[in-house]
């Protein structure tokens, strides 16, 4: 498709060629998923939800959410918390590691527990305490990095806040917003209201990126053309299949976008297991009580039933995902899966690529 509406954006000092962004998701988007995506045209990422304070009392685990495949870039590291003064501090460490491209603040979090200790959405409804967070942030950890925040538009329907509160971070010094145009009660159901985004957009200087709703590769660009913002960050649609982001470059550049075949998902979900791997064999033999192999089997079960859901034999496969095995189990059955075909098409047959759904 010619035209299309996006361009390079700067976030602060930094340049991101291609704003579509890979949306954190905690549970899926790890260093393994997050690498995959890029691979496949993603234009920057961001790393699962990390809590300040866990990271300040050096809990093991919080510590791994920031684990990166390598060479993973433009890559944001997203922390959560509510007091501006263990943020800071938390910024300020994730600068000095020197992995990451800019540090969002998670002010969007609808999980009762996050959010019911002021944390994540919770900060919605203290926006003077957002804008501090992102003050003091900046302050430890903006000289080296940008500083972004991730918000919806309100917490309820009732109070729906985003003008206030997107003011409130653009004036203390954020450098981007990420806007999920849903409020927290509904976390992620319902339509994202986009004349909302659209209308955020219109009174910020600082870039807005669009987020929510996006279903289908050609949802960038309607969003982009409906909305005005300056990226777009596409979320669950990714989950299992990472060739979105190759579609949206496909049609940027007016191809058709191309169905992966069996075997290109076949590859996929074994690099994905490789990949898990490789990241749980980092992690200390005493953090890991089932160890690297089978741990990485259990993260990837959930990505698994999205790669495969399409295959006529997936209810089989579904059925066992209960079970522990080891990765040479597993991955026998996603073949015989894979095996069986797409529904709607002949068994063991795939489309030619880029044939209609
Ligand atoms: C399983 C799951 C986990 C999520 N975890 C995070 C997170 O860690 N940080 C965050 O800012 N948003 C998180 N989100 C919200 C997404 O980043 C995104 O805003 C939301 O899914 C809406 O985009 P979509 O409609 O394209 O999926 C999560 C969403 C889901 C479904």
């Amino acid at each position: 498709m010619s035209g299309f509406p996006l361009q390079p954006l700067p976030i602060g000092p930094l340049r991101v060629e291609w704003p579509v962004f890979l949306a954190p998701m905690a549970g899926f988007t790890d260093g393994a998923f997050r690498s995959l995506c890029l691979e496949q045209g993603c234009g920057a990422v961001v790393t699962e939800m990390v809590s300040a304070q866990g990271l300040m009392r050096h809990h093991a685990r919080t510590g791994h959410y920031l684990d990166t495949w390598g060479g993973e870039h433009p890559i944001g590291a997203q922390i959560y918390g509510s007091d501006p003064g263990v943020m800071a501090a938390a910024a300020a460490r994730i600068a000095e590691a020197k992995t990451f491209d800019f540090l969002d603040i998670n002010a969007g979090c609808p999980m009762p527990k996050i959010r019911n200790r002021g944390d994540g959405a919770g900060l919605m409804r203290e926006p003077a305490k957002m804008a501090e967070i992102v003050r003091q942030v900046k302050a430890a950890a903006g000289g080296a990095l940008p500083v972004t925040v991730k918000t919806r538009i309100g917490w309820c329907a009732d109070t729906v806040n985003v003008m206030e509160t997107t003011a409130g971070v653009e004036e203390a010094g954020a450098e981007a917003i990420f806007l999920h145009g849903r409020v927290a009660s509904v976390r992620h159901s319902g339509p994202s209201d986009w004349n909302l985004i659209a209308e955020v957009k219109r009174a910020r200087k600082i870039p807005v990126i669009g987020n929510g709703g996006v279903r289908v590769a050609a949802d960038v660009f309607r969003m982009v053309r409906e909305t005005g913002v300056d990226g777009v960050m596409v979320g669950r649609v990714a989950l299992g299949n990472p060739w979105l982001f190759r579609d949206i470059r496909d049609l940027a550049a007016g191809r058709a976008p191309r169905r992966p075949p069996a075997e290109e998902v076949r590859a996929a979900i074994h690099e994905h297991l490789r990949r898990e791997m490789d990241l749980m064999a980092r992690r200390g033999k005493k953090e890991l009580k089932l160890g690297a192999e089978l741990t990485a089997c259990l993260v990837l079960r959930p990505h698994l039933v999205r790669y495969l859901r399409g295959f006529r034999g997936f209810g089989a496969l579904a059925r066992t995902l209960e079970e522990r095995v080891d990765a040479a189990t597993l991955l026998r059955r996603v073949d015989e899966v894979l095996a069986t075909g797409r529904r709607g098409g002949p068994a063991g047959e795939e489309p030619e690529a880029g044939s209609p759904e």
